[in-house]
């Protein structure tokens, strides 16, 4: 297996995602692991990721220096380039802000990495600092005309150093460079097939569950759904179902997962509906953070009752979560979680009913699950939905949630949907929705005037939400979708299509 050290998570995980998709085992640490940490994964070579930070300032995070006489390879890119250029003896010189974009580099000698490139080729190049005097041992690979060492290698310890991102698809050799790094010189082998990590998980639950039994929150997304899939393969009729509908999900979803899982088996499913309870809370409050608590708290209530009143006669040992690999990979950069998105989902319940945490996808990637779920014959339709988010529909309509709101909201999404599928656009998109702002407009249909809600409609681009593009959508589709939902869906005139980024904007409305 193959450690990337961290030293600014989204880097990071594409850069393991991409080792995945060559067949091999990539594990995410914290830039600064202890050398520790990193020997009791046993890796066969060692990847420094980018990062946003100069290895110059005080407190940068580094590698331990047992990274260097372990006796594996190590690649560094970009800020890993330099860290290694900066703790083995060379120098690294200041530079302006960091900024990426597309350059050619001159490839001065096709070795370790660069082995089997052209004389020139166009990779994603960091411009910020830059590794000026090479350490003793290392010689130069690559150069462009503002760069002397753009990568370096020391063929005798088989370090190599890049200065540009083999991670992205603009670096056109990208998956070459890191195929040349994974099996030419770490000598990995292929064993990361997706249908042996499904039959592994299962073969683990079952190991550690043994006759216990185990509580599942099915939230009508891919992750919960094959989380609780491969539970249920696993130890069957031990595992509880609980599916709150908060009233703020989109059309269909309860009927269709519910209907799909007792379809296949699922003995324990128990579907609580507590859309009104959610509602009447909801009344008059417009504060995004606000409701975010709101739903959070009668969350967990909604689900504690459930368990007392439904499942008390069981002995439950476990709380399975969907969680996936990126919601718990520490930042080195900060410290902090990566990503804290879905932290009203991790409930207190664990602690509160004494309960133990099983996360069967913990370490997987959003894509690897999906290509999980398709191993378990889960329907292509439930694995290709789009990501949302616990709090629903609430935190798409700006201001106050109204049944009124909800309900126009719910057919938009469901006719804006349906239209993307149709025209075979929805598989493209990461994540596509309307959202209804509280405004109203004139509008005339037939011979009337009309004054209705403005929709927004979001559509982005995206490899894990933390950054997005908007999604550059066929105006024809656009004038379809426009027609449809205006013609079908009463209440709305007028429809928006977003065009901005994340940053600055945010996926969500709210
Ligand atoms: P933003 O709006 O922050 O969204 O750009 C990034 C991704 O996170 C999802 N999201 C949430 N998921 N609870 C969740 O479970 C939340 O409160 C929440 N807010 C945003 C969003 O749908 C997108 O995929």
């Amino acid at each position: 297996m193959i450690v990337v050290l961290n030293y600014g998570s989204q880097f990071a995980h594409l850069i393991a995602r991409r080792v995945r998709d060559l067949g091999v085992r990539a594990e995410i640490l914290p830039g600064d692991a202890s050398i520790a940490a990193i020997q009791k994964l046993n890796p066969a070579g060692i990847i420094l990721s980018g990062g946003p930070k100069s290895v110059l300032e005080k407190g940068a995070p580094l590698p331990d220096k047992g990274v260097f006489t372990l006796g594996v390879p190590v690649l560094g890119i970009c800020y890993g380039h330099q860290a290694m250029a900066h703790m083995l003896g060379g120098k690294v010189t200041l530079g302006k802000e960091r900024e990426f974009g597309k350059e050619t580099i001159k490839v001065t000698s096709k070795k370790g990495v660069l082995k089997g490139l052209a004389a020139s080729e166009v990779v994603w190049f960091s411009h910020g600092d830059q590794a000026t005097k090479l350490p003793k041992g290392f010689k130069p690979t690559a150069s462009t005309s503002t760069c002397r060492y753009a990568g370096f290698i020391d063929e005798k310890r088989h370090f190599y150093g890049i200065q540009f991102h083999p991670e992205v698809t603009h670096t056109k050799k990208g998956k070459k460079i890191l195929e040349n790094f994974v099996f030419d010189i770490v000598r990995a082998k292929k064993d990361w097939k997706i249908s042996k990590v499904g039959e592994k998980i299962i073969e683990d639950v079952t190991a550690e569950v043994g006759k216990d039994h185990v509580l599942v929150g099915i939230s009508g997304g891919v992750d919960s759904l094959v989380a609780a899939t491969l539970i249920h393969r696993a130890i069957g009729n031990q595992l509880h179902a609980v599916f709150v509908d908060t009233g703020m999900l989109r059309k269909g979803e309860v009927e269709q997962v519910s209907t799909y899982l007792r379809k296949h088996g699922f003995k324990g499913l128990h579907v609580v509906d507590a859309s009104r309870t959610f509602l009447t809370r909801l009344k008059g409050v417009t504060d995004p953070e606000q409701k975010r608590r709101i739903i959070g708290h009668t969350f967990v209530e909604v689900f504690e009752k459930a368990i007392e009143e439904e499942l008390s006669d069981f002995p439950i040992k476990y709380l399975a979560q969907g969680t996936i690999y990126p919601d718990r990979i520490e930042s080195a950069a900060t410290g902090k979680q990566a990503s804290k998105i879905k932290s009203h989902h991790n409930l207190t319940l664990p602690e509160r009913f004494g309960l133990k945490v099983l996360e069967p996808i913990k370490d997987l990637y959003k894509d690897e699950v999906r290509r999980v779920g398709l191993t378990l014959e889960l329907p292509k339709e439930l694995i290709w939905r789009h990501p949302f988010p616990g709090p629903g529909l609430a935190i798409r309509i700006v201001g106050e949630v109204t049944p009124e709101r909800l309900s126009i909201l719910r057919e938009a999404d469901a006719v804006y949907i349906e239209e993307l599928k149709k025209a075979g656009e929805y598989e493209k998109i990461w994540q596509a929705f309307a959202a209804l702002l509280p405004l109203k407009v004139v509008g005339v249909m037939g011979d009337a005037r009309t004054y209705e809600y403005v929709l927004a409609l979001r559509a982005v681009d995206s490899v894990d939400g933390m950054s997005a593009d908007w999604h550059k959508m066929p105006p024809e589709l656009m004038e379809r979708i426009s027609s449809a939902i205006v013609g079908k869906v009463r209440g709305v005139n007028r429809i928006l299509y977003d065009v901005t980024q994340k940053p600055p904007a945010t996926i969500e409305y709210e």
